[in-house]
């Protein structure tokens, strides 16, 4: 049976350190993305932000991870690697950070927005605003008694219910001083099935969401996953705790995300990532 630790306010206060720090990252990349820049150059502004705040961005190095950030482009699903790729008009692009904070007990806030660069298709606005709403209705689910499978099916409902599918290879996960921990948060289930939520428990909730099939393949570069059939794939991930009242959104962004969040078509809703969290 899958465990989660139990966290107490000190604890959830220390975490939240981490955490926004990981949503303003996300923040400053939004102010920075337009076509013609790389992915590399994303990794360059990540690292010495990471580093300027104090904090350590935890992928590099993790499982032998090589860069800072995960970039994942269009048909790539997640753990995509910095590398000289230019950003073209037209594309999505999945911006995950984690940074880690030695100095204030080694807590990890982990967060990802997908981010349109210049003017994105149909298809593309349709996948990255499911992504978006599926997260907030996962999040929406979070409360004491609730079930994990209750996350699960509101994201999975929604998804498919909007043409789309829900990636069952990678899921959320417990966090706090480690950035990995039990229990697996799926982005699809029954409701009432699985872990009981309880109070203190900090895991994230990370939708990747395909306009095609579910079916993953591999790059040989040991990290890359991309839609088998090239379909584009859109992800976003809050790190949330669980509190008496439902649920506090760690990484919640304190302005609307450029590039994401501030286009006309952003369907945000009640939940929306820029509204400051009620306190815990
Ligand atoms: N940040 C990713 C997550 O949401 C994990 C990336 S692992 C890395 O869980 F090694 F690729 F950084
Ligand atoms: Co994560
Ligand atoms: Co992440």
């Amino acid at each position: 049976m899958a465990k989660a630790t139990i966290h107490n306010a000190r604890e959830i206060e220390e975490l939240r350190v981490a955490c926004r720090l990981a949503a303003d990252t996300l923040l400053m990349v939004g102010e920075h993305l337009r076509p013609g820049m790389t992915t590399q150059d994303v990794n360059t502004l990540v690292h010495e932000f990471t580093i300027a705040h104090g904090a350590r961005p935890a992928p590099l190095g993790y499982r032998g991870f090589p860069r800072s950030v995960c970039t994942s482009v269009n048909d790539v699903i997640c753990h995509g690697i910095p590398d000289p790729t230019v950003l073209r008009d037209g594309d999505i692009l999945n911006v995950d950070v984690t940074p880690v904070m030695p100095a204030v007990g080694g807590w990890h806030g982990d967060t990802n927005a997908t981010f349109y660069i210049g003017e994105p298709s149909a298809q593309a606005r349709q996948v990255v605003e499911v992504a978006r709403e599926c997260l907030e209705l996962g999040i929406a689910a979070v409360k004491p008694g609730a079930a994990l499978g209750d996350i699960g099916w509101a994201i999975q409902r929604h998804a498919e219910a909007n043409g789309c599918s829900v990636v069952r290879e990678y899921t959320g996960h417990g966090i706090g001083r480690r950035f990995h921990s039990e229990p697996a948060v799926r982005h699809y289930g029954q409701p009432g099935v699985g872990l009981r939520l309880r109070r203190g428990m900090t895991f994230t909730i990370e939708p990747m969401i395909n306009l095609g099939a579910h079916a993953c393949r591999h790059l040989d570069d040991g990290w890359t996953v991309l839609t088998r059939d090239g379909s584009l794939s859109a992800q976003f991930e809050h790190t949330v705790v669980v509190t008496r009242q439902g649920v506090d959104v760690l990484t919640a962004r304190s302005a609307p995300l450029k590039g994401s969040e501030d286009v006309p078509w952003a369907r945000l809703g009640p939940l929306a990532s820029y509204v400051e969290p009620a306190a815990g």
